[in-house]
């Protein structure tokens, strides 16, 4: 197969940049093919790390020696960072928290059960990972509302003729994936989120997938939440983002409560801080939060557009060469993806496909990628998912179809 000779990014040098891909897996220079499950990190972040601990390391917004001013001004302006990266309007949009389950968890413990009662009514669609549909049941229980979920199509597709049928003026949320990790399905979310909007529901986007592939604007989605992990863009664990419009998150009450997001506190009342802070209780991920600008620097040093446009090449690359393999059978084919591919193998389980990969140094997620309910829509037990980063390359997808007709070979 032709190589990809369009990309104006030098991949050997962004290779260069990510430590951990320099190593042997059991006597193989490895293939990172996991990266919908975390992204590798660039030394530029492994460094912020580094920097923060040995120079500046202190707690935030409490001391007022130098130590302390200097770790506070670096944690604020990851948070303007972001804002630019989301083209939020405002700074106090962005809350820092421990990543896409956490903020999720948030709106339905704060927006959901202020704002959501008996037979109120949630959509989400059948795409959700665990994380987008487990707190939204246990919402629903507490509360009494009823969950709905949109169906798809064979390819993985949402059927949108479906999702307006769900909607009435009952519906009081719609929460839903931006990309899905199990089969790389990026949704219309532009219309869904108009749709929602037309019987004056809000909207929650599940970004986790989407953000180091897409360019997100969340003024022009006009989504009322956004939320992603740091750690699939290149970021350190532990650390994500709820973006909310400012209305809504300083008409909803607190998460935690603790330290930092209080105004004053009595023993018989507290009142509570401003927004970012109100939902910022204790002493936060400092370092964490810290090292995510240097990962959205890297990214803007390397330019979304070409990021993306590079790893659309990998995916019709390994779209094509994987549908050359005799009896593999790829699993969702929306019309929009990002850069991943689960797939099955007639007759193997997609364990052992797994286990002879990692054997060849080929990292790849298989099971049903917290996405049960989606597994069980296709009827299947789980895929092997084969998930690409801008640090990966034509080679070693030809790796991966040689380790692939290995797996036949050995399970033959
Ligand atoms: N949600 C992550 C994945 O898809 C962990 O692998």
């Amino acid at each position: 197969m032709q190589a990809i000779t369009q990309t104006p990014l030098d991949i050997a040098q962004i290779r260069a940049d990510f430590p951990v891909l320099n190593q042997l897996v059991n006597g193989r220079p490895l293939v990172y093919f996991d990266n919908a499950a975390t992204t590798q990190k660039p030394r530029a972040v492994l460094d912020a790390l580094t920097r923060y601990y040995e120079h500046d390391n202190a707690n935030i917004h409490r001391g007022i020696h130098a130590l302390a001013e200097r770790a506070t001004a670096s944690f604020e302006a990851t948070r303007r960072a972001v804002q630019s990266f989301l083209n939020a309007r405002e700074a106090e949009e962005i809350i820092f928290t421990y990543g896409t389950t956490d903020g999720i968890n948030l709106v339905a413990k704060t927006y959901g059960r202020t704002y959501l009662g008996v037979g109120d009514e949630v959509i989400i669609s059948t795409l959700e990972h665990h994380s987008n549909i487990v707190p939204w049941q246990m919402l629903c229980e507490e509360r009494g509302c009823v969950l709905k979920v949109i169906p798809i199509d064979d390819n993985g597709d949402l059927l949108l003729d479906e999702y307006e049928k769900l909607l009435t003026e009952r519906t009081k949320l719609v929460s839903v994936v931006h990309v899905s990790n199990a089969l790389g399905t990026i949704n219309p979310v532009k219309t869904i989120i108009d749709k929602a909007h037309a019987v004056g529901a809000v909207v929650l986007i599940d970004g986790a997938q989407a953000t180091s592939h897409i360019d997100i604007d969340v003024q022009a989605l006009d989504c009322d939440f956004y939320v992603f992990s740091a750690h699939k863009l290149f970021g350190p664990t532990g650390m994500g983002v709820l973006y909310g419009k400012r209305a809504l998150l300083e008409a909803m009450p607190p998460f935690r409560g603790g330290g930092e997001m209080i105004k004053e506190v009595t023993f018989e009342k507290t009142t509570y801080n401003d927004i970012p802070y109100k939902f910022e209780a204790g002493t936060p991920n400092i370092a964490d939060v810290i090292a995510v600008k240097s990962a959205l620097d890297y990214v803007d040093s390397l330019g979304k557009e070409n990021i993306a446009a590079y790893e659309h090449e990998l995916l019709a690359y390994a779209t094509e060469a994987l549908q050359g393999i005799d009896g593999l059978r790829i699993v969702g084919n929306a019309k929009e993806k990002i850069s991943v591919i689960s797939f099955v193998l007639d007759g193997i389980h997609h364990e052992d496909t797994g286990v002879i990969l990692d054997q060849q140094g080929i990292a790849v997620r298989t099971g049903h990628h917290c996405t049960q309910p989606l597994m069980r829509r296709l009827g299947i037990a789980g895929t092997t998912r084969a998930s690409f980063s801008v640090y990966n390359t034509t080679d070693e997808i030809d790796r991966l179809v040689k380790g692939l007709e290995r797996v036949k070979t050995m399970m033959a």
